[in-house]
């Protein structure tokens, strides 16, 4: 699979968030680059603390957010990032299990979190967000 690059399709116009979801692209070409060379397990381990990291404190700041400005979609945003965080320590249980096919789940999962949850539910905050001066 090709890198990632960032480019304007991924910014949701608030330039801590943009900067943060950068650190996901950072992570899925990390990941891709370590299972063509056969050298996963750390880079999988990294993954996995980045991704505990990111759910704790990024989600936290968004959600934070949405309430000040009374974000109307709060709820089903805040379910997304449950789920996120519930797969995050599915993968963990599976590192745990020595499981395979860790690296390669991962990648999939989280370019589906771009597509899906930063091109898409993230976006949709960006009116709202900017509205209330937050750039
Ligand atoms: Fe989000």
């Amino acid at each position: 699979m090709e890198l990632i690059k960032w480019d304007k399709t991924f910014s949701v116009n608030v330039l801590r968030f943009d900067e943060e979801h950068k650190n996901i692209i950072l992570i899925i070409n990390r990941l891709n680059a370590a299972t063509q060379k056969n050298d996963e397990r750390e880079r999988v381990s990294d993954a996995l603390n980045e991704m505990t990291l990111y759910a704790i404190s990024h989600f936290k700041a968004e959600e934070d957010y949405m309430t000040r400005f009374e974000y109307p979609e709060y709820e089903l945003h805040k379910e997304e990032h449950r789920e996120f965080t519930r797969t995050t320590i599915g993968f963990c249980k599976r590192v745990m299990n020595r499981n395979d096919n860790i690296a390669y789940d991962l990648v999939e999962y989280l370019n589906y979190w771009l597509t899906n949850h930063i091109q898409g539910t993230d976006k949709k905050y960006t009116e709202c967000f900017n509205k209330n001066g937050l750039y």
